[in-house]
C-alpha cells in the first residue's frame, strides 16, 4: 500500500523547535501546521482574522495534543509582524523557524485588474515575506541565534504564468529572496529554502480561484502527469523535512512537488499523449520498414 499520505519523519523531528506559520489557519498553512505539532513543535499561527486562527488553534491543540499560538497578523504591516516576533518571544522564548506561507492570487486577465488589485497581491505576497523574512532575520542576527525559513512559491516563478501575472511577479520575487538570502545569512546560521507546490486542493483558494465550472473545466489533475493531485500530508512531510535539522545541509534550494505538472508543460512533444496506440499504430504502417 501506498505511505504517501502518511506522516514520514520520526515523531520528535521538531521537538521542541518554536515555529511561525503565515497563514497557518486555514488550508495548506493548517495542514502544515498540523504535523509540525504532530512532530514536537510549537506552532504559532497568524493570518488577518483572530477568530478563524483561534478556532483552528483550538482544533490543532486537541487534534495533536501540542501548544498553538493564534496571533493576527497582516503581512502587510510590518509593525505588525514586529508585534508577532515580540510576543512569541514573550510567550516561549525563541523562534526556530518562519514558514512564509500567506498568500493573496486574482486569476484575471491582466488588463482587467485594477492596479490596486495588482498592489494587493504583491504587498501580501512580496512585500509580506520579505517584510518577515527582515523583522526576524534581523531579530536572529540580534540574538546570535541561527533559524531556518521556508517559503511557499509555485512553478510559475520561474516560467511565468498569465492570469496569474501580479502572482507569478511577486513568486518570482520570493524565489529570488530565497537563494540571496540562503547565501548571505548562512553565515548567521540562517538556512532559506523553498518549496514549489503543484496543485494541492484547499476548500478557499480554489472554490475562490476556480469558481463553479471553472473547476471541471480546468480540472488541475488532468494537467499533472501523474493523474492525481496532491495530498497535503506530501506537502507536510516535506516542509516539515525542511524545517527540520535533518536537512541541515540543504540551503538555497526550491523543491518541486507538483507530480511532473510543470515540465509536462515545458517538454515539446509531451502533448503526444492524446495520441491513441491505434493512432501509433497506423503510424507506424506508413513508416514501412
Ligand atoms: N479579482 C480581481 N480583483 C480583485 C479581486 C478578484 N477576485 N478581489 C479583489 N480585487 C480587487 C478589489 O476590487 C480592489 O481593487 P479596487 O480598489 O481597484 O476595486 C483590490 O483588489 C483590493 O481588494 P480588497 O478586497 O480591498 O483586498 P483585501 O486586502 O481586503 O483582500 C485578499 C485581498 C487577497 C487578502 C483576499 O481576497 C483574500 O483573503 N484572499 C484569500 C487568499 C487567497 O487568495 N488565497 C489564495 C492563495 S494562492
Amino acid at each position: 500500500m501506498s505511505k504517501h499520505t502518511e506522516g514520514m519523519l520520526r515523531t520528535d523531528a521538531l521537538q521542541d523547535k518554536v515555529l511561525i506559520v503565515t497563514g497557518g489557519g486555514t488550508g495548506l498553512g493548517r495542514s502544515m501546521s498540523k504535523y509540525f505539532l504532530e512532530l514536537g513543535a510549537k506552532v504559532v499561527i497568524t493570518s488577518r482574522k483572530l477568530e478563524v486562527l483561534e478556532q483552528t488553534a483550538r482544533e490543532l491543540e486537541s487534534e495533536t495534543g501540542g501548544k498553538v499560538l493564534p496571533l493576527a497578523c497582516d503581512v502587510r504591516e510590518y509593525e505588525q509582524i514586529e508585534e508577532v516576533i515580540s510576543k512569541t518571544v514573550g510567550e516561549w522564548g525563541r523562534i526556530d523557524g518562519l514558514l512564509n506561507n500567506a498568500a493573496g492570487n486574482f486569476i484575471s486577465p491582466t488588463e482587467r485588474l485594477s492596479h490596486r488589485a495588482f498592489n494587493t497581491v504583491l504587498d501580501i505576497v512580496l512585500k509580506g515575506t520579505t517584510q518577515f523574512s527582515l523583522a526576524l532575520g534581523k531579530h536572529w542576527i540580534d540574538q546570535k541565534q541561527g533559524g531556518t525559513m521556508l517559503n511557499i512559491v509555485t512553478t510559475y516563478a520561474w516560467t511565468g504564468s498569465g492570469y496569474v501575472v501580479p502572482s507569478a511577479c511577486a513568486k518570482a520575487g520570493v524565489l529570488a529572496l530565497t537563494r540571496s538570502l540562503a547565501v548571505e545569512w548562512a553565515k548567521y546560521k540562517i538556512r532559506c529554502n523553498a518549496i514549489a507546490p503543484g496543485p494541492f486542493p484547499t476548500e478557499g483558494a480554489w472554490s475562490r480561484l476556480l469558481p463553479g465550472e471553472l473547476k471541471d473545466k480546468f480540472d488541475p489533475a488532468r494537467r499533472v502527469p501523474l493523474g492525481r493531485v496532491g495530498e497535503h500530508q506530501e506537502l507536510a512531510n516535506l516542509a516539515a523535512y525542511l524545517m527540520s535539522d535533518f536537512s541541515a545541509y540543504v540551503n538555497g534550494e526550491v523543491v518541486t512537488i507538483d507530480g511532473g505538472e510543470w515540465i509536462k508543460g515545458a517538454g515539446e512533444f509531451n502533448n503526444l499523449e492524446r495520441v491513441t496506440p491505434q493512432m501509433w499504430d497506423i503510424f507506424e504502417q506508413m513508416r514501412g520498414k
